[in-house]
């Protein structure tokens, strides 16, 4: 069974499941706006360790992500599926840019506030730019693919999507062990067979 590292905390995963569904499931700090239809970019996550267990880079994720922010190993949590049984480290745009800002606030001895303002405002930077620099033909692109309805509208499971929202934010608000994990199997939050499920 392959493992997912995600924000420092290890979670158990299912082979094919996107980290997008990884992270709800755990209610790990991530951003999902558009429930995983690839349209906000809000699920991304910087892959420190087990690039090669992830499912290739899709189309979508070449839309919005530039080469550079690719090659530094940013990958769409809900488009990068498990393919491999090893473990993947990644940490998720949401807390990277949560825990350079705690920097900035707090910076760690020896640094100064300036010293940790600059990555985090490269890091804010980059993500607009994801979403300006290609623009309009990155958002064509994508109500070609999903249509007009799903793209006014991207939610899937209402119901889902609220829960996990809520169960992260209580998660956030109330430290690590007020959340109990979800065991259910989740279809909807998988690929079904869409991704390669095996390297
Ligand atoms: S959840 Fe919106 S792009 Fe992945």
């Amino acid at each position: 069974m392959p493992q997912v590292e995600m924000n420092d905390e290890l979670m158990d995963a299912k082979l094919g499941e996107p980290l997008l569904s990884v992270a709800r499931r755990h209610a790990a700090h991530i951003g999902f706006y558009c429930d995983g239809s690839g349209l906000c970019t809000m699920c991304e996550c910087r892959i420190i360790d087990g690039a090669d267990q992830l499912s290739p880079v899709t189309d979508v994720e070449r839309n919005w992500l530039p080469q550079a922010r690719l090659d530094d190993g940013y990958r769409l949590g809900c488009q990068a599926a498990l393919r491999g049984r090893g473990t993947v480290r990644a940490l998720t745009r949401a807390e990277e840019l949560r825990r350079q800002l705690l920097a900035v606030i707090n910076p760690p001895e020896g640094s100064t506030a300036a010293d940790t303002m600059r990555p985090f405002m490269a890091n804010v930077i980059m993500v607009n730019w994801q979403h300006i620099g290609t623009w309009p033909f990155n958002w064509l692109r994508i109500l070609q693919r999903n249509g007009l309805t799903r793209f006014v509208w991207p939610v899937s499971n209402m119901d889902l999507f609220m829960r996990d929202t809520l169960r992260i934010t209580e998660r956030m608000l109330n430290g690590r062990t007020t959340v109990t994990v979800e065991a259910e199997t989740r279809p909807n939050l998988l690929t079904d067979g869409k991704q390669e499920q095996d390297a």
